[in-house]
């Protein structure tokens, strides 16, 4: 994979607001109901917000980011752009974004994902999330339920931890 050129320029970053257009236009090519680029503008000034890209030779190819509230961390978004999914990107983002999440206090991580939602469930898994409950009827455009998953910070991978941005 080392001589995949996109992987070799890939790099994790904070999100800044010059990353915000190109995000609210991967949001909107991918969700029904988008975030604006003005509710990503917001969280710049939150400091319970973690909102990390993927920036691909000047392209912002990827986001995720989690709200930290008391001892609970959620995350709120993930995302990839069409034509760079399953380049390990998904993967990266979270192993910045977790331990940086579990270092500044969460005890433990949840989301919501569409039952339907094969590729993101099985990448919740493979970072150790399990169902926790599902709250039905929970999404629209289409209506579906949701899984709830959880990630407890003791599943968390420590050598994770030297990559805290
Ligand atoms: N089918 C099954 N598993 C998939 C998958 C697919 N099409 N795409 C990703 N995965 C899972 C696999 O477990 C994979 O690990 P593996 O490569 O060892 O099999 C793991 O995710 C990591 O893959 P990666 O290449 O890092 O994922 P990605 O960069 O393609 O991003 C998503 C994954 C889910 C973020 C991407 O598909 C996406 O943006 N989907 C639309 C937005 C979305 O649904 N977000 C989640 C909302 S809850």
């Amino acid at each position: 994979m080392m001589n995949d050129p996109d992987r070799r320029k890939m790099q994790i970053t904070r999100m800044k607001m010059e990353h915000i257009p190109q995000i609210a236009a991967i949001e909107a090519e991918t969700f029904s109901e988008p975030w604006s680029e003005k509710g990503f503008a917001d969280t710049l000034t939150m400091d319970h917000v973690l909102f990390y890209v993927a920036v691909t030779s000047g392209q912002v190819t990827g986001y995720c980011g989690i709200y930290l509230a008391a001892d609970e961390g959620e995350l709120t978004n993930i995302a990839v752009a069409t034509g760079f999914r399953r380049r390990n990107i998904a993967c990266q983002l979270l192993d910045t974004a977790l331990p940086q999440a579990f270092a500044k206090g969460a005890g433990r991580i949840y989301l919501e994902v569409r039952r339907s939602n094969a590729p993101a469930i099985s990448l919740y898994e493979k970072y150790g999330f399990s169902v926790a409950g599902i709250r039905k009827g929970f999404y629209q455009f289409p209506q579906e339920d949701a899984l709830v998953m959880m990630k407890e910070s003791a599943d968390n991978d420590t050598k994770d931890k030297e990559k805290l941005l």
